[in-house]
């Protein structure tokens, strides 16, 4: 019997030296050590030998038991090892190749023009609103108090989708929704695009952006306006820019003005960006808010009093990337786009 068991354990040891997966190894240690393996039944026969010899083959038994399973688990742990280094073989990965480029979008730089007049103004205090593109002509014209006969009216001029239904040609109607909808005290503004039928050239689009800003509330002045612009051109533009007023006409604002700005490029000094005259011209559009504007939109103007103003984001942009094309903003060449 004592041959029987060393004979298992040599066949057992001959078959290890041979197999070369983990499931080959499962199958010995089913086939010598399982239930019904080749030592078990060995040991089972055990009741058959006498009661001096019984001891002393338990104990070889046993000890054959252990040998081969330290065995098998070294073997494994040996197969486990080199599977894994197999396998780092292959996917062995070259860390000095260069690696792929990751595109990473940016803002449009009109985009984040919008994105940085917002954030000053939210600093000084304004909310955010936003309004329709497609407008009626009652907000777009009629509640802002444009006569019937207007220029800007015309089919000409204006994008009509039906004889009520325009493409708005200005933020201002956002005034009015504002205004309709809420009590004073109000102070938004209003970022958005824009449309009106103007043939393309450097700069001019019929698409464009403007931003429009509202403040209503009890003894707004003038000189609340006039302080709002400039500290807004001053943090926009850095605070060694001037501000000027001229009078204008707006049929919705009274009295209403056109505000230049010093020259971006000599400062005021007069180059030849600016004519010689240091001012940069027209970059927004402002005023107190006509009291027949407020009764409209169901505010009393005994009571209350504001101020609008609108401004071209385009403009804006162009003059802080140093644009000197407006359809380059809206021709997507990532050419151009990706110097941002
Ligand atoms: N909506 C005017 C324009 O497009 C600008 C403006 C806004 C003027 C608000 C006065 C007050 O020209």
């Amino acid at each position: 019997m004592k041959d029987k068991i060393y004979k298992i354990k040599e066949e057992a040891l001959k078959d290890m030296n041979k197999l070369k997966t983990i499931d080959q190894l499962e199958e010995i240690r089913v086939k010598f050590l399982g239930k019904k393996g080749e030592l078990t039944q060995v040991l089972r026969e055990m009741g058959s030998l006498s009661k001096e010899e019984r001891p002393a083959v338990g104990q070889i038994a046993n000890e054959v038991r252990k040998e081969l399973e330290s065995e098998l688990n070294l073997t494994k742990n040996k197969l486990r090892d080199e599977m894994k280094k197999r396998k780092l073989e292959k996917e062995r990965i070259d860390i000095t190749m260069p690696g792929n480029k990751i595109l990473l979008g940016h803002r449009h730089p009109l985009i984040a023009t919008m994105e940085e007049l917002e954030n000053v103004f939210m600093s000084m205090g304004f909310s955010i609103v936003h309004g329709p593109e497609v407008e009626t002509v009652e907000n777009n014209f009629d509640a802002l108090n444009s006569p019937e006969n207007h220029p800007s009216r015309d089919l000409t001029d204006t994008f009509y989708i039906t004889e009520d239904i325009l493409l708005r040609t200005h933020t201002s109607p956002v005034q009015v929704r504002v205004m309709k909808q809420k009590e004073p005290p109000i102070k938004i503004v209003s970022a958005g695009r824009t449309f009106r039928f103007d043939d393309v050239d450097d700069t001019h689009s019929p698409m464009f952006h403007q931003l429009e800003g509202l403040v209503v509330d009890k003894n707004v002045t003038m000189a609340n306006l006039k302080e709002t612009i400039d500290i807004f051109i001053k943090e926009l533009f850095g605070y060694d820019m001037k501000t000027r007023f001229r009078p204008h006409y707006f049929p919705f604002t009274e009295p209403s003005a056109e505000v230049d700005v010093s020259c971006f490029k000599c400062k005021g000094e007069g180059c030849d960006e600016c004519n010689g005259t240091g001012w940069s011209m027209e970059l927004l559009g402002c005023g107190m808010v006509d009291p027949k504007v407020l009764e409209n939109c169901g505010i009393d103007p005994e009571v209350y009093s504001g101020f609008a103003f609108g401004l071209g984001i385009d403009r804006i942009a162009m003059v802080k990337y140093g644009i000197d094309n407006i359809r380059l903003l809206f021709e997507n060449d990532m050419r151009f786009l990706s110097q941002f």
